[in-house]
């Protein structure tokens, strides 16, 4: 079974959204396989977000991302990374479908309140800085 690493953002744990988030994953037939709040150091949040280190946006995202505790977790399920896009819809929220977790809780492209791995690749890096 094909396995995807997700976080919500600080600001979707800080407004309460994350038994709601995570009652979405289940309801669709998802797996929860592992589950842990945790407040990233200046060196994980680097390391998950090692492509973007040089972008002009970084130095926000990372203050963001270390404004509080983050809810990050593995789901599993079959084809799980592409379902799970799917579910949280564009990057920027002001575009993001209603239905999808960002169309119907966030309006930014900043304060878009969740993560998901967009390929393979990426959730097994992603995987492995997390969880090991
Ligand atoms: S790209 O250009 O496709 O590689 O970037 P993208 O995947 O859209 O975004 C990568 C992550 O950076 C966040 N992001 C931003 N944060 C703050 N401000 C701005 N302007 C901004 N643009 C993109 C975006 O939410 C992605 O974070 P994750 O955690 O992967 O969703």
């Amino acid at each position: 079974m094909e396995k995807t690493l997700v976080f919500i953002k600080p600001d979707g744990v800080e407004r309460g959204l994350v038994g709601t988030v995570l009652a979405r994953f289940e309801q669709r037939g998802i797996t929860v396989k592992r589950l842990e709040l945790k407040q990233l150091t200046e060196a994980e949040v680097d390391a998950h977000y090692q492509e973007h280190l040089e972008r002009d946006f970084y130095p926000n995202l990372k203050r963001y991302i270390m404004s509080g505790p983050i809810v990050v977790m593995v789901l599993a399920a079959d084809n799980v990374i592409a379902i799970v896009r799917k579910m949280v819809g564009v990057t920027n929220s002001a575009e993001a479908e209603p239905g999808t977790i960002r169309g119907d809780y966030a309006l930014t492209t900043q304060n878009n309140i969740i993560h998901a791995s967009d390929s393979v690749a990426s959730a097994e890096r992603e995987m492995a800085n997390f969880f090991g």
